[in-house]
């Protein structure tokens, strides 16, 4: 990948005690919506770097991020003290294949997010391309609690300028609501409740299937399609599903 550029970051926001985002000025070079860059800071005398999705569109300034603090993690508790104005380091080249050039056409698009990967989702959906390519695009958000559903007015956007050619399935894990559906996205699949949801039958010959996030989530959600007749996409073979684990 790159070579580190300095950038500054021009907007904060909480969204809750874990959940933030960050808006980076930096002179980066032309990225694919779905790609990530590496962000670091000078901790001790090393520098600390970690690979970040882009949450905004490739056309689009400020850079965004959106970040989970992770319990002693070496990195997102010192991005999070971080106040407007402070220098971070920014990787100059974008990196990674989990954008729509890999994904072949097909009639309905599914997007399956865990937590902070909701933002790489957010940066396709952006662009015209998704748009374009495919007649309905259903995006599932899972996380733990309501408050963790964020980037909501983002998300109504896209429903009032796509209308019902998107769809929207939050999922919350660990407390009741009146509007999530509960549990976790591949229960939900295999009980048939996210299809009743959506509206749109899951099936190999109509969908493609992007998944990112929790390692676990994308295995499981990719092993209860594979378990339905979608495959993998591989340069060789063209499938269904294409994933990016964050860990
Ligand atoms: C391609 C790619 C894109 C990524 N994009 C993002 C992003 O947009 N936003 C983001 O917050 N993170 C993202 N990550 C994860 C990120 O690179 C760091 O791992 C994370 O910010 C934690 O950094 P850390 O130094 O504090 O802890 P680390 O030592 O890097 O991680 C410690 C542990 O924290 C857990 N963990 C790491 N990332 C997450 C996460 N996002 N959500 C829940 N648990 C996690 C895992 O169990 C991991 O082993 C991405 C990772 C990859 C590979
Ligand atoms: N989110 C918080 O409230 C919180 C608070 C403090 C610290 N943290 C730290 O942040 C990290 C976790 O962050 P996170 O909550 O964004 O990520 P996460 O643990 O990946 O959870 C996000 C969503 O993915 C679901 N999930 C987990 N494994 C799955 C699987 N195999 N298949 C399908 N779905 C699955 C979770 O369901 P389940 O709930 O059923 O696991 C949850 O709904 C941890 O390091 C944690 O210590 C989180």
């Amino acid at each position: 990948m790159s070579d580190w550029i300095q950038g500054r970051v021009v907007g904060k926001h909480h969204w809750t005690d874990e959940l933030y985002s960050l808006r980076i000025e930096a002179a980066v070079e032309p990225f694919r919506a779905g790609q990530f860059t590496r962000l670091a800071l000078d901790i001790d005398g090393e520098r600390v770097g970690r690979p970040y999705s882009y949450v905004n569109a490739p056309d689009e300034h400020p850079l965004e991020f959106y970040f989970i603090t992770i319990p002693h993690g070496p990195l997102t508790d010192r991005l999070r003290q971080l106040r407007i104005g402070d220098p971070i380091w920014v990787g100059a080249r974008a990196g990674g294949f989990f954008t729509l050039a890999a994904v072949p056409d097909a009639r309905h698009l599914w997007l399956f997010a865990s937590g902070t990967a909701l933002g790489v989702f957010l940066s396709q959906l952006k662009t015209d391309e998704p748009w374009r390519r495919f007649d309905k695009i259903i995006l599932a958000h899972g996380v733990r609690t309501a408050g963790e559903l964020t980037y909501r007015n983002e998300i109504a956007r896209f429903s009032e300028t796509h209308g019902e050619r998107f769809v929207y399935v939050p999922f919350v894990s660990r407390e009741e609501t009146d509007f999530a559906l509960s549990g976790r996205i591949p229960d939900a699949i295999l009980d048939g409740r996210l299809e009743r949801r959506a509206g749109v039958a899951l099936t190999a010959t109509t969908c493609q299937v992007m998944i990112c996030g929790n390692p676990d989530m994308v295995r499981d959600t990719a092993a209860v399609l594979e378990g339905r007749g979608l495959k993998k996409n591989r340069r060789t073979e063209p499938g269904q599903i294409t994933t990016e684990n964050y860990w």
